[in-house]
């Protein structure tokens, strides 16, 4: 054997494992067959295939280290894959961009970033976190996949739902199983109020309402998997940015949430056991909370077990008997004629609202109260969760009302009904009164019958006290047993210190509640 033969035998060897690192420079590309691997093993960076039906490759970022199929979390050119094999290349420029290429040295795809002139040349590190960085000598990142989100969000992702009120973020599905090209499903802010609401679109047609800023609280909730952890979700306003973002505390199990080529946006979590994937929530979660899919003046009803549509109080169904074709009033309303507004608590309010700004409460209802076409008003000071220039959130709907929700931590949403409704309660009132009256006559005369025979009642009394004292207290158990204690901003800032500096605008899209019990099955789970 020729020593050349040996020293190629050495280099095929060696190579690899030279390059199995986490980092890239200016001399060393990722060829091929290379893959950065980041400090703790939990990510790897390199070339792969989705199917083995055709040569199509991608850069991307996946979980390394946990068994079964790929999980990809982040793809550099999945629109303009590499097609003929072995023939990829990344590599990072000597002024400091990364640039991936074909086989036909063409560039297609190119880091952009802000670069400084002259600078220090860049190197590139493939962080735990799975964020892939160009960093300068000096530390500072020039660039981030993490600015540049595939279908996934990991934890401590700065998720930039818009900035100065544009809408920034976007989620975008694959095609398919196993296509990663742009898919028609996509995750982003609602145009119309980027710093309002959170949408899943099928191409440009709302898909499904995935949140509403109410500043209600900070969201968070406790999922117990074999050890627990703590999910926080957040949105946050900081100066002109508002962004999402989640962390988890305790166990760090791999988390994510991923906008499916399905539509479905989940909320995922690796079991070490069951070595699968379990869903902490997803949406849309019900055939009802598919968006404004129960009809007008309808509303999805959370807090059945099996959600289902239903008639906003004072309406009836179109349909009669199908609760999905949307509802009417019983009495109509007319301009000029007397109105109330009812309220109706645990609301997840309904969309094509107008935003009013600069408006106290007061100024909300009577913003909506004269105007006789205006339907419901809502309103939130998100001045407790955030220094906003202007914190309040006047929302009013004039005519229908399109994709409201009930849920478990809602809302009031105040509807405008016509009078008569109330003119039927006090007629209701007049013939219920005197039959109160009389059954409180009744009760004295028994009262007085009773005190005479005080012994036999007194023994009864004690009976049924224990009784109610029982029932009561398996109520309370059943209710702490199905809902999570709120955290609080000060709980959440001293467990995730990565808050700092940063004004809270309220909640987060997904929701508060959660619940995984031991091998990931999913039991609750609720948004607000
Ligand atoms: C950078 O590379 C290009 C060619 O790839 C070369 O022409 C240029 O001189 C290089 N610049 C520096 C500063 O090394
Ligand atoms: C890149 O742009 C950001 C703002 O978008 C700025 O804060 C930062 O200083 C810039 N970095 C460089 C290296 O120019
Ligand atoms: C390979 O398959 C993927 C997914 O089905 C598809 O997007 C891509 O266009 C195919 N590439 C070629 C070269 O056929
Ligand atoms: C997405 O919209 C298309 C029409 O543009 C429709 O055919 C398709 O069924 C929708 N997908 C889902 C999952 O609803
Ligand atoms: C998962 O299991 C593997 C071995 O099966 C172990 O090395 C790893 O630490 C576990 N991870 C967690 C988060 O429990
Ligand atoms: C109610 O209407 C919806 C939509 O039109 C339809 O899909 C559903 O089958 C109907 N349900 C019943 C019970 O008629
Ligand atoms: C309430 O509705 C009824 C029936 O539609 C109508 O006759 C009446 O004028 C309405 N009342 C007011 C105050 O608008
Ligand atoms: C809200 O009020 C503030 C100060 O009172 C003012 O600077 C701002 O322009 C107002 N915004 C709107 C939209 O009216
Ligand atoms: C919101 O609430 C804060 C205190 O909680 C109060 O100072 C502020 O005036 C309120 N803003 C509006 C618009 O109601
Ligand atoms: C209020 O009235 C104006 C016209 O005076 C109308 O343009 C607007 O849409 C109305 N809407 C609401 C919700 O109050
Ligand atoms: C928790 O982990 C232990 C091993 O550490 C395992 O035997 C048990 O089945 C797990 N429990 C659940 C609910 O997954």
């Amino acid at each position: 054997m020729s020593i050349h033969y040996v020293l190629i035998f050495f280099l095929l060897f060696l190579t690899p494992f030279c390059k199995s690192d986490d980092q890239l420079t200016h001399t060393k590309p990722l060829t091929h067959s290379d893959t950065l691997i980041s400090k703790s093993g939990n990510f790897a960076l390199g070339f792969f295939s989705p199917t083995t039906s055709n040569n199509s490759f991608y850069l991307g970022i996946w979980y390394h280290g946990i068994p079964g199929p790929r999980t990809v979390v982040w793809i550099a050119n999945r629109d303009s894959p590499i097609i003929t094999p072995s023939s990829g290349m990344l590599i990072v420029t000597n002024n400091s961009h990364m640039v991936l290429s074909n086989s036909k040295g063409q560039n297609i795809w190119t880091s952009t970033g802000n670069i400084t002139a002259g600078a220090a040349i860049a190197h590139t590190v493939l962080l735990d976190s799975g964020n892939f960085v160009l960093r300068l000598p000096n530390g500072m990142d020039i660039w981030q996949s993490f600015d540049h989100p595939t279908d996934t969000i990991l934890p401590s992702m700065k998720f930039l739902m818009s900035y100065k009120s544009q809408v920034v973020g976007r989620l975008v599905s694959w095609k398919g199983h196993d296509d990663p090209s742009s898919g028609d499903f996509s995750c982003s802010s609602d145009p119309s109020s980027p710093n309002l609401q959170f949408f899943t679109w099928n191409k440009t047609r709302p898909y499904c309402r995935i949140g509403v800023e109410s500043g209600l609280s900070v969201s968070g909730g406790t999922y117990v998997t074999n050890t627990s952890s703590i999910l926080y979700q957040t949105t946050i306003y900081s100066g002109d940015e508002f962004y999402y973002m989640f962390t988890i505390s305790g166990d760090p199990a791999f988390t994510r949430i991923k906008l499916e080529y399905t539509g479905k946006l989940k909320f995922l979590s690796w079991n070490n056991h069951s070595s699968s994937w379990a869903i902490i929530s997803e949406r849309p979660s019900a055939a009802c909370d598919l968006y404004a899919s129960c009809g007008q003046f309808s509303y999805c009803d959370f807090t059945q077990i099996i959600p289902a549509c239903q008639c906003l109080s004072g309406f009836e169904p179109v349909d009669g008997i199908n609760f999905s074709k949307g509802c009417r009033r019983k009495q109509a309303l007319k301009c000029g004629k007397q109105s109330h507004f009812v309220a109706l608590p645990g609301m997840y309010v309904p969309d094509k609202f107008l935003h009013i700004r600069n408006k106290s409460f007061d100024e909300c209802i009577a913003e909506c109260s004269h105007n006789c076409s205006c339907t419901a008003y809502a309103y939130a000071n998100l001045s407790s969760v955030g220094a906003l220039a202007d914190p309040s959130r006047c929302l009013v709907w004039s005519e229908e009302l399109i994709d409201v929700k009930k849920v478990l931590v809602g809302e009031n949403l105040f509807l405008r009904l016509n009078d008569s409704h109330v003119e039927k309660k006090r007629r209701t009132l007049k013939i219920v009164l005197p039959i109160v009256a009389f059954l409180l006559l009744l009760s004295c005369i028994a009262l007085v019958w009773m005190h005479k025979n005080r012994g036999k009642w007194r023994k009864k009394q004690n009976q049924k006290k224990l009784e109610l004292e029982y029932f009561t207290t398996t109520n309370e158990l059943e209710g702490e047993n199905a809902e999570f204690p709120f955290v609080s901003f000060e709980d959440i800032f001293s467990a995730t210190n990565c808050f700092a500096d940063s004004n809270l605008l309220g909640l987060g899209g997904f929701g508060k509640v959660y619940k995984v019990i031991g091998s990931g099955t999913y039991s609750r789970t609720s948004f607000g």
